[in-house]
């Protein structure tokens, strides 16, 4: 099976994202195994968000030092891995996703990795489980990575909760750069994207910076 760090990114040549990743700190042997089982499930295995991008999440979080965060869509686990090992003493990842399938490998590998138990993971549609926080529970990171319908629900349910140094971090903003693309007819995932990328654009209660992380990753905070 071909090495999974080395899938090449849709905005970057083949030789500069090797560049990339071999400048950055490598995979171990959880995140190794993780994206090898991960692999055997077939296609879907694209919904991994890629090695750099852990990392990145990892350094949000190691600067941030949440007490809460929140992830909302959670697959195989990769992503929650890079969450739940940068958290501080005593932070919790809440993690909600649909899939009891996809979610054991998760469980798996966060027990491999020893951080299984700082995650809490709710199997129900992931607006339901936001709903039904406390309305007094701040959020200091969330990472949104679910259905691309339901992103602005998700923006909404936790803008509210945002601490004030807190970020939501948003995969796949660009899409592989159909957001720029006309949009072809019954493409409700190209169309939520962009309709999700001017609604935060436009928003005055936040700042906003779109970066060419993987297939794009929006950073948000709320102004003070
Ligand atoms: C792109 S994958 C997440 C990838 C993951 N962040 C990672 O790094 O491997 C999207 C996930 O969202 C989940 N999902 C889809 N619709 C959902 C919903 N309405 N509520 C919660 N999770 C949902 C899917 O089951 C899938 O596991």
């Amino acid at each position: 099976m071909a090495d999974p760090t080395s899938s090449p990114s849709f905005f970057l040549d083949e030789a500069v994202h090797d560049y990339v990743i071999s400048h950055t700190t490598p995979v171990d042997d959880v995140q190794h195994s993780l994206m090898d089982a991960t692999a055997k499930l077939g296609p879907v295995a694209n919904m991994q968000i890629a090695p750099d991008q852990g990392m990145f999440l990892s350094m949000l979080v190691s600067a941030i030092r949440p007490s809460f965060a929140v992830e909302v869509g959670t697959f195989t686990g990769y992503s929650s891995l890079a969450i739940a090992r940068a958290l501080p003493e005593g932070g919790r990842l809440l993690c909600c996703d649909v899939s009891e399938e996809w979610t054991a490998m998760a469980r798996r590998h966060w027990s491999m990795a020893g951080v299984d138990d700082r995650i809490d993971l709710v199997i129900a549609p992931a607006v339901d489980t936001l709903r039904a926080l406390p309305d007094d529970r701040v959020v200091d990171f969330a990472f949104i990575d679910a259905d691309k319908t339901g992103y602005l629900d998700y923006y909404g349910e936790l803008v509210p909760r945002l601490s004030p140094h807190g970020l939501i971090a948003v995969d796949n903003v660009l899409w592989s750069g159909r957001v720029v693309d006309d949009l072809a007819e019954g493409d409700v995932d190209t169309a939520a994207l962009v309709e999700f990328n001017e609604r935060v654009a436009d928003d005055d209660r936040v700042e906003v910076v779109l970066l060419t992380v993987g297939d794009g990753v929006t950073l948000i905070r709320r102004r003070t």
